[in-house]
């Protein structure tokens, strides 16, 4: 999937997709007897997907994705890019995906809570939010929350979850206007930063001190090598990738980094060091 350059990103891989396929045949019920339980191991029924609750369209949609990214689509696709998706934004779903919002969002608040003072902010939002799984803290903060997002199709999901926040779709996150969106108090990126080149970080950046030239900017990001991609230059495909938190100082100045702390995922997540969340206030 590292390298995939397709215009849907359906499924993971096709033993995953055989998989949850015949899962989806031998458990025709939401869950299993318990004299089906014992055709599966633990692994099979605690790591795959429940593939019960998928519509046997989707499954068969995923497989015909699957032939053609194999077959015409390494040609077809050729100059399309990397399309993200609710399964693709956060890397987990189901219960661990559950413990991981509840963690991220304890951390966001424990590092929002002394800025805040008595009164909320006026205004936050977050830059590259996918169906808004943090945005949603920020309206704890601030009494008006946006949030900009390139795919629309989690711009409308975020929309319909979450009428309260004004989500916006953007074709590129490094030249949001402030003349059209208004300035913000503070500035949330989350995962974003480490899936982009230099040069187009560096504008995201440059974009996100435009839009709060007083206030704060918060970025949580990949700070240590682990799970790497070895492409770090073609922007249109996917791209995972680890800055330390000293070329984040540099690059933000003249914001002061004023608060550091780890990023915590879920205790089951492979990568014990995601990245770090560093508090940024302007000069
Ligand atoms: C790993 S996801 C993180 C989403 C969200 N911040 C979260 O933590 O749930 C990266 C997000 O950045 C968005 N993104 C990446 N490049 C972008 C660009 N050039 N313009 C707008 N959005 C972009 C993607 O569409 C995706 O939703």
């Amino acid at each position: 999937m590292l390298n995939s350059n397709c215009q849907v990103v359906l499924a993971e891989n096709v033993v995953a997709i055989v998989d949850i396929t015949m899962n989806f045949f031998i458990t025709k019920e939401r869950s299993m007897n318990s004299n089906e339980l014992k055709y599966f191991s633990e692994h099979e029924l605690f790591s795959l997907p429940d593939a019960t609750a998928l519509p046997f369209t989707y499954l068969f949609k995923c497989m015909l994705v699957k032939i053609r990214r194999k077959l015409w689509g390494r040609f077809a696709d050729k100059n399309t890019r990397f399309v993200w998706t609710i399964n693709t934004v956060s890397d987990v779903d189901g219960p661990a995906a559950n413990v991981r919002n509840y963690i991220e969002r304890q951390t966001i608040r424990s590092l929002l809570r002394d800025i805040k003072g008595q009164d909320l902010l006026r205004s936050a939002c977050e830059i590259g939010c996918g169906y808004g799984r943090l945005t949603m803290v920020l309206k704890e903060f601030a009494k008006n929350v946006s949030g900009f997002e390139r795919e629309k199709h989690l711009v409308d999901l975020a929309q319909r979850l979450l009428p309260d926040i004004k989500f916006y779709q953007v074709d590129g996150i490094n030249n949001i206007d402030p003349n059209k969106v208004g300035f913000f108090d503070l500035v949330m990126v989350c995962a974003v930063l480490q899936h982009l080149t230099d040069e187009y970080c560096r504008s995201v950046i440059s974009t996100m001190k435009k839009l709060t030239p007083d206030g704060y900017i918060l970025i949580i990001e990949k700070t240590e090598a682990i799970s790497v991609t070895e492409n770090v230059t073609k922007g249109n495909e996917f791209i995972s990738r680890a800055r330390p938190v000293e070329l984040y100082e540099e690059w933000m100045k003249p914001y002061a980094l004023i608060k550091k702390k780890e990023r915590v995922l879920e205790n089951t997540y492979f990568n014990k060091h995601p990245g770090t969340c560093m508090l940024f206030k302007a000069p």
